[in-house]
């Protein structure tokens, strides 16, 4: 869907949205096509690329703020829909941070011995919860789905090491007003409908990502140059450029795929990934940081050797 269709169903223009976003277009999921077909499509093509088939895979963390149903969790019927009939899979619920927060997750699993390889999945169909009459939210979002494989493997304990370096996880229920859903089982009997006041979170995004960021270089010692590449969550081509320079890390490091996918919530950094190694951008033993913030407030990073 380009921001000409979008001219055709609320009162903006292309320009408004490229200039405030940098958003061109955002896919949208097809009639009756769910969330966990967009995660199931994208799991299967992580694992072929990595090799591995459904008896590897014992864990799966699929973040989503748009499930299938309100129960069972997604997760689950990923797993069905892949042939993986052992481990555990499990929903995780932090909007637009959930990718960050599945890695971080994850992590935890590998390197405490509880799993072997993890499927972590960004999946949403954000369009089903838009109010398509209200401009200020219905251009921003879209649908789509991302996923990677990680495998415990013994490291030296090193910034040397593949996998996840590091990761730094933050909420504040505080700020709730500001992005929201306005319905729920417990409280309206209703899916709802996404409610934000932009700039508002605006305002908050990049004192937060940054500051996580700092936490992760803290963590390992690394530096903004140390970086091959800057992933960050794909909400506003804005936010991302004042995060970046923030922080001094280089333009050409930054992978931005907001202009083609828009903001696809936990969706946004493994779609983004996904871009950046077919381009043949990402390549083995390259440093990646990822940052993510969103509806809570949640916000989040982790540093990851591929
Ligand atoms: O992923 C979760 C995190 N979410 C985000 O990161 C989103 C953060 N916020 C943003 O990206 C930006 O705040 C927006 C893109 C949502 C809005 O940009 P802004 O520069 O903060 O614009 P604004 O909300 O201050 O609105 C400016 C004007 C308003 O008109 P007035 O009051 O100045 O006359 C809006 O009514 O733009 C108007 N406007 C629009 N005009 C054309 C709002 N939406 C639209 C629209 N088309 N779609």
């Amino acid at each position: 869907m380009t921001n000409a269709d979008l001219e055709k169903i609320v009162d903006t223009s292309d320009d408004w949205i490229v200039q405030r976003t940098g958003i061109r277009q955002r896919h949208i999921a097809a009639e009756g096509e769910t969330t966990s077909m967009l995660a199931t499509k994208a799991a299967k093509a992580a694992m072929d690329n990595a090799g591995v088939g459904p008896a590897d895979i014992d864990l799966i963390i699929l973040a989503t703020a748009t499930p299938d149903y309100t129960f069972p969790a997604t997760a689950t019927q990923v797993q069905a829909a892949l042939g993986i009939h052992q481990g555990v899979a499990f929903d995780l619920q932090a909007v637009c941070s959930g990718f960050v927060f599945g890695v971080s997750t994850a992590d935890k699993f590998l390197t405490t011995g509880s799993a072997k390889r993890a499927l972590v999945i960004g999946a949403e169909t954000f369009s089903r919860i838009l109010d398509w009459n209200d401009r200020t939210t219905c251009v921003l979002f879209g649908d789509g789905a991302g996923a990677i494989v990680l495998e415990a493997q013994e490291g030296e304990g090193t910034t040397a090491d593949r996998g996840v370096l590091t990761s730094h996880l933050r909420s504040d229920g505080r700020h709730r007003e500001k992005l929201y859903v306005d319905g729920g089982p417990s409280s309206t009997q209703t899916v709802g409908h996404l409610r934000m006041s932009g700039r508002e979170v605006f305002r908050h995004a990049v004192g937060m990502v940054t500051d996580v960021m700092r936490d992760a270089f803290e963590a390992t010692g690394l530096t903004a140059k140390d970086l091959d590449w800057f992933v960050p969550h794909q909400a506003n081509m804005r936010i991302i450029d004042a995060s970046a320079e923030k922080l001094g890390i280089p333009p050409q490091t930054i992978i931005k795929t907001v202009d083609r996918h828009g903001n696809t919530s936990a969706a946004s950094i493994p779609l983004a990934l996904a871009a950046a190694c077919a381009d043949g951008k990402i390549k083995r033993g390259d440093l990646v940081m990822i940052e993510a913030m969103g509806g809570g407030f949640t916000w989040g990073s982790a540093i990851i050797r591929w």
